[in-house]
């Protein structure tokens, strides 16, 4: 197939690990003969600073008419001022917004091989494979109000509001999404919330109710998200499907990849209506290690895979990337935040040659 793929490398190390995002894209390219395009655009700080905000309308309108996006990370000290007017991350969330990118899939696995460097116990480690999804355009992210103001007659008391706020439409089409994962898995979803405090949860909690009864063949539990933070690191394998708000999956996912051994490991997809999909890590933009080619391209890799699959249908070239990732973890290639001493490019380098072992596609693999 002919597919355009937008590269938005972002920041830190979003330059690095996109690259080797690419170099498993062309491998799978050249392995099962289709033709990718690549169009490269700016977003986060690197945008901010040659353009002055952090999305130009440029780099929107050419997501738009791509086939999917590939992201590195945006963000950085340099542009962190407390009083900065734009921010780096200010141009992810108009990204995921201005794409309808409602829903943000996080899958956690944890691969045997790697199972001691998560400093959780072996037992709690067993089983692990679960898929977060994450609500990403509404809630506590983008609700309104959100403000700061002095107020009035108070001396100087300064005060400031965001608002946790959801319709009916935005939970049910989320967690509508989160059933049909769950679907050819184990049919099971965990919807998380704070039934017992928040009024926006409530109305989750009943939306999510409503919906089940459309997927006979799962079941649905809640769970308070409190307890839900604990039963990540104490039993974390009883999760199949986890449906949650926008902050809270923003924590929680964190934090589920301790789980996994790094954050470096980790993929995410953030879909919509369509098949157009934004593809991103979900590590940061490390400002501590960029530039110096030790960061971890496996989270990015995956990511490409869940592109293929995703966006483009392509489930075959998605499993046989994947794969090649696993064979080369399994084989005991390591970068630096896994231990080891692997560059990004020789990292990279392993897990392409396991896609094209025949001679010739390793030959012409230039990194
Ligand atoms: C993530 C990140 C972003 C978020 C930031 C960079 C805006 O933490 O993708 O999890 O909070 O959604
Ligand atoms: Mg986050």
């Amino acid at each position: 197939m002919n597919a355009t793929i937008v590269l938005l490398p972002g920041d830190g190390i979003g330059p690095e690990v996109v690259a080797a995002g690419r170099v498993a894209l062309e491998t799978i390219a050249r392995r099962f003969a289709h033709t990718f395009t690549f169009e490269e655009h700016l977003a986060g700080g690197c945008a901010i600073d040659a353009t002055g905000t952090a999305l130009p309308d440029e780099t929107l309108a050419a997501c738009k008419r791509a086939h999917a996006v590939l992201l590195g990370a945006v963000g950085g000290p340099r542009w962190d001022s407390p009083t900065a007017k734009v921010r780096p991350e200010q141009g992810l969330l108009a990204l995921r917004r201005g794409l309808g990118l409602y829903a943000n899939l996080r899958p956690v696995r944890v691969h045997p091989a790697l199972a001691e460097l998560s400093p959780l116990k072996p037992e709690r480690l067993a089983g692990v494979d679960l898929l977060f999804v994450r609500e990403l355009t509404g809630g506590l992210y983008f609700g309104q109000p959100r403000l700061r103001e002095t107020v009035a007659g108070s001396g100087g008391v300064v005060r400031a509001v965001d608002t946790l706020e959801y319709t009916d439409v935005e939970i049910r089409r989320v967690v509508r999404l989160a059933f049909r994962l769950a679907g050819p898995r184990r049919g099971k979803v965990t919807s998380i919330d704070k039934a017992n405090v928040l009024e926006s949860s409530r109305l989750w909690r009943e939306e999510a109710i409503a919906v089940a009864a459309e997927f006979p063949a799962c079941t649905l539990e809640h769970q308070l998200v409190d307890s839900a933070a604990m039963r990540l690191m104490t039993a974390a394998a009883s999760f199949d499907v986890i449906v949650t708000e926008n902050l809270f999956g923003d924590i929680l996912t964190d934090e589920a990849a301790v789980l996994a051994g790094s954050l470096g490991l980790l993929p995410s997809a953030s879909l919509g209506e369509g098949p157009l999909g934004l593809y991103e890590p979900i590590h940061g933009s490390a400002p501590d290690i960029a530039g110096q080619g030790i960061a971890n391209p496996v989270g990015t890799i995956l990511s490409a895979a869940l592109l293929l699959r995703y966006s483009l249908g392509l489930e075959r070239e998605a499993t046989a990337l994947e794969r090649a990732v696993d064979g080369a973890l399994t084989d005991g290639h390591r970068t630096h935040d896994l231990g080891g001493s692997l560059s990004t490019t020789a990292m990279t380098r392993e897990i392409a040659h396991r896609l094209a072992p025949s001679e010739p596609v390793r030959r012409s693999l230039t990194l």
